[in-house]
């Protein structure tokens, strides 16, 4: 095998098969709606690379991939109201496109659908699987809470941003491939490997997704560009910013944070004109690249195929660099 692609076709043809069928087609439409607009299919992809570490048999990973993408998804669709964001993978959101209140609900039933899947799982370690996901689940709430109360916070510190992040986005990351390692039947310091290796590309992998944010192209983003910005987020980028600066422009910086914009276009420029002055995207890429180090040096620790390893390894390099 030369890449992931495999497996992320694996996985497609596996999730178009289990569309939901079920009833009320309102309930379930919305939910098929953000299924199909595809992504990066990150998280089933390599909890299915986590498992043919260890062993051949990833089809027996498929109902746990589906549960991870299923509950990334659920986690989206409550996302994009708590962010009143508009667009998604190019596409509307799922509360713009079918109404708060399907976004609410379609959202719920993922997440038990989720549950369901995983619970289908056919391992002797089906317990150890459903623990994880619960402890993650769970950070990953906690997470979003933490992401919601710093909009307001006044002062918020670059530690206190990093664990929100590992909360929010690195441990469903972590989770994943610590799950596919145990599935297919990892050692626990292994599965503990893996799980070290997805926290630290998660973190990278959301300094990135901050990044494009701010910098990437929104034909190939598929989100608004600034989205975060216009949310007075306080991202790796602005609390960087706000520790780079000198004084006045740091006061400047933190007053355009700190109130609803008159015009958002105008406050989204303004905010990325201070961000390019001071060097934040380099500065911001230096801090993604030590948590990039240090998934490979987790993936290292693992002791598994080393041609196996590298498959992992390239996937993750090409993440680190996307520009979607
Ligand atoms: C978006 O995740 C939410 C974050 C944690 C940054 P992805 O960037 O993996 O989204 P898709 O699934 O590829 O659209
Ligand atoms: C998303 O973080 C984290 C979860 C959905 C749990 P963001 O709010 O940064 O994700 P995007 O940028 O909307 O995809
Ligand atoms: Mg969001
Ligand atoms: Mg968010
Ligand atoms: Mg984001």
């Amino acid at each position: 095998m030369q890449n992931l692609n495999q497996f992320q076709e694996t996985f497609e043809s596996y999730l178009r098969e289990n569309e939901f069928v079920n009833t009320p087609k309102e309930l379930y439409e919305p939910a098929n709606y953000i299924l199909s607009l595809g992504g990066k299919r990150l998280r089933p992809a390599v909890l299915l690379a986590g498992h043919y570490l260890f062993d051949d048999h990833v089809e027996d990973s498929l109902p746990a991939a589906f549960a991870v993408e299923v509950f990334h998804n659920f986690s989206l669709v409550h996302d994009d109201i708590m962010d009143a964001a508009p667009l998604r993978r190019g596409k509307p959101t799922v509360h713009i496109k079918f109404g708060l209140n399907a976004g609410i609900l379609s959202g719920d039933v993922m997440l038990v659908h989720a549950y369901e899947a995983l619970s289908k799982t056919k391992s002797p370690r089906l317990l150890d699987l459903i623990k994880s996901f619960n402890r993650m689940a769970i950070q990953v709430c906690q997470g979003q809470q933490m992401d919601m109360n710093f909009e307001t916070q006044i002062v918020v510190t670059i530690p206190s941003y990093l664990k929100m992040i590992e909360l929010k986005t690195a441990v469903l990351v972590a989770c994943a491939l610590e799950i596919g390692a145990l599935i297919g039947g990892a050692p626990k310091e292994d599965a503990r490997g893996l799980y070290e290796f997805g926290r630290n590309l998660g973190l990278a992998f959301q300094l990135q997704d901050d990044i494009l944010d701010a910098f990437g192209d929104p034909k190939k983003f598929g989100k608004k560009p600034g989205g975060d910005i216009a949310q007075n987020k306080k991202t790796f980028l602005y609390l960087k910013a706000l520790e780079v600066a000198p004084t006045e422009l740091a006061e400047r910086l933190a007053a355009l944070f700190s109130s609803e914009a008159k015009d958002e276009a105008e406050k989204i420029d303004a905010v990325l004109e201070i961000y390019n002055q001071l060097d934040i995207k380099n500065l911001t890429e230096k801090t993604k690249e030590e948590y990039w180090q240090n998934s490979l040096q987790a993936l290292k620790s693992v002791n598994a195929h080393q041609d196996r390893k590298l498959l992992l390894e390239r996937f993750a390099t090409a993440l680190m660099n996307r520009d979607f």
